[in-house]
């Protein structure tokens, strides 16, 4: 059987990072080699005539943008349309690529792969991690059974759903939390640990909806404005005071524990939504999810972190016309 294309979408990160100095694993600059420059590196892959790549952005993903993210969903989109391709590999900046592959997933549910992998140390290191990432991705963006977004990082396969950075340093920075993850990619083969997230079971937003907040998020209208606030030890309302001024449409509360928020900042928050507006309480502990209770006035994140919960807001918002402002 004639084999089929993959493409690979590089958006910068540490992946692509340099640094003067081999053994200098942070002090380096993200996103600065290119996705073609990275791949022609990989000898393995330098002379594949399967592989489509493309530079789509070169940036530090800390400093990702909603422009990123609509050039991004547009060209997955296009690429997953042809025939000819099977899957897509992106590459990414560590920081954010939580938040871009649950965008991806709400967006374009798709049933082909599209996997985001990235690097902890830059490619210019010593012993970089960003090779076998990548050929790990590959690995899965080419396989059968995979579906849906993920995450690909040191040989671990995350849903897009669950996948969460929780390390600052080590090369396996990422954790599925308690769901576990879906893979490991060993020797190029996948080792499937559970059963692989159905389409129906990664659906974040129903069909119509995904599709029309993809049409609003490619129109050039400014999304939603939605902030994060946190509950600690002495929290107050001045931010949500502050926001509320600031006319932002949407709050994620990431709250202590299952839920709770410091009284003075729930007194606030209740206040926002008196206001007209949408709060949602997250949980800022890593694993569980917040379980409500009875009598509770805050909507919950159904399990979302504090990040995803905000994604999640903002493209609920692009559905309601009056919530954009032109
Ligand atoms: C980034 O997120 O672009 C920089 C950090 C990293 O990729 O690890």
């Amino acid at each position: 059987m004639h084999q089929k294309n993959t493409v690979i979408l590089g958006t910068g990160g540490t992946i692509a990072g340099q640094s003067v100095s081999a053994s200098d694993n942070i002090g380096y600059t993200a996103a600065q080699v290119g996705a073609a420059e990275l791949i022609a590196a990989i000898p393995a892959l330098a002379t594949s005539s399967h592989l489509l790549v493309e530079q789509l952005a070169q940036i530090d993903s800390k400093d990702m943008t909603f422009a990123v993210w609509v050039n991004l969903a547009e060209r997955v989109r296009y690429f997953l349309s042809r025939d000819d391709v099977c899957g897509i590999v992106i590459t990414h900046g560590t920081d954010t690529l939580e938040e871009t592959a649950y965008f991806l997933q709400a967006v374009l549910n798709p049933v082909k792969p599209v996997v985001l992998t990235c690097a902890m140390r830059p490619a210019t290191s010593l012993v970089p991690d960003g090779v076998q990432n990548i050929m790990d991705a590959l690995t899965v963006a080419r396989h059968t059974n995979a579906r849906g977004v993920v995450a690909v990082c040191a040989g671990v396969v995350h849903s897009a759903l669950d996948v969460q950075k929780v390390h600052t340093y080590q090369l396996n920075a990422f954790s599925s939390g308690d769901c576990g993850p879906v893979a490991y990619v060993e020797e190029n083969a996948l080792r499937t640990l559970r059963d692989w997230p159905s389409q129906h079971q990664l659906r974040t937003l129903s069909a119509t909806d995904s599709i029309a907040v993809l049409a609003k998020a490619l129109s050039d209208e400014t999304w939603p404005s939605v902030e994060i606030v946190m509950s600690y030890a002495g929290a107050n309302g001045m931010l949500v005071g502050a926001l509320c001024k600031a006319d932002v449409q949407g709050i994620v509360v990431a709250a202590t524990g299952n839920g709770t928020i410091h009284q003075e900042l729930e007194a606030a928050l209740l206040k926002a939504r008196s206001q007209g507006i949408e709060v949602v309480r997250a949980s800022r502990c890593v694993n569980g999810r917040v379980l409500p209770k009875l009598g509770e006035f805050l909507t919950d994140s159904n399990g979302l972190s504090p990040v995803k919960a905000r994604v999640e807001l903002m493209l609920r918002l692009m559905l309601l016309p009056s919530a954009v402002q032109a």
